[in-house]
């Protein structure tokens, strides 16, 4: 049984089911339907999540970091494969929060939850320096005003670290800077693109835009 909290009023369970041959996992997601970017699943967040279930063996025992979370489906993916996973969003959204911890609970997924703004270094930011393998983000490729600020958290991760990876996912919007001249201007280079299509089952490639696009990006060397 969940108890509502008021804020929480419109709250929905979604269900995600990932499967391989014998094995699955079904993850449950608290979702607000209310006009914040961070309280429900965007499609971006479902096909991150479908990668990391596919890529599973690689995520098991690393140190995940997920930046602008939400509600946090691929995190939450990652803890449930065996990663040691951060979840983290804007820090003055505390709604969020509330709504990612019913999710870990739902889920029973041991993720650490802690505000991170992009551009932003608090002393919880600076600790997790040089210790995250893998900083993912769905949908967090958005808004031209903080792509500066994106690309240099991702930046503060890799520092030290040049076998690190950034894995997102995005939808190809119109009036978007190029990714490609942020990522030069950072010191980060595309190793990976991956076209929808080519990972997500067949059940699932209806319900997501064709403009979906996953990218991974490491430090440039
Ligand atoms: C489009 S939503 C995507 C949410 C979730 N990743 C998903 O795909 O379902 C963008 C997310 O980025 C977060 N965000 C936006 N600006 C941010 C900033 N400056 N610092 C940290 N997080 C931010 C929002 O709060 C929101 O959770």
């Amino acid at each position: 049984m969940i108890r509502r909290s008021p804020s929480l009023e419109m709250q929905k369970i979604s269900e995600h089911e990932f499967a391989d041959g014998p094995e699955s996992l079904t993850v449950r997601i608290s979702e607000v339907m209310k006009e914040d970017y961070g309280l429900y699943v965007w499609p971006s967040s479902i096909l991150l999540a479908e990668y990391v279930w596919q890529q599973r063996t690689r995520f098991r025992g690393r140190k995940v970091l997920e930046l602008g979370a939400g509600t946090a489906l691929p995190g939450i993916v990652a803890a449930k494969v065996g990663a040691d996973v951060v979840l983290t969003d804007h820090a003055d959204l505390l709604e969020v929060f509330e709504n990612m911890k019913i999710s870990c609970a739902l889920n029973k997924a041991d993720c650490k939850i802690q505000g991170l703004t992009w551009g932003e270094w608090n002393a919880d930011t600076c600790s997790l320096q040089k210790q995250v393998d893998i900083v993912l983000g769905a949908d967090v490729i958005y808004q031209n005003t903080d792509f500066d600020d994106l690309f240099a958290t991702v930046s503060f991760f890799f520092a030290g670290r040049p076998d690190a990876v950034f894995i997102t996912t995005y939808e190809k919007r119109s009036g978007h800077r190029s990714v490609e001249y942020l990522m030069a201007k950072w010191g980060l280079s595309c190793s990976t693109i991956i076209d929808v299509s080519q990972f997500v089952p067949f059940k699932k490639i209806d319900d997501l835009p064709s403009s979906l696009q996953l990218i991974e990006i490491v430090p440039r060397s």
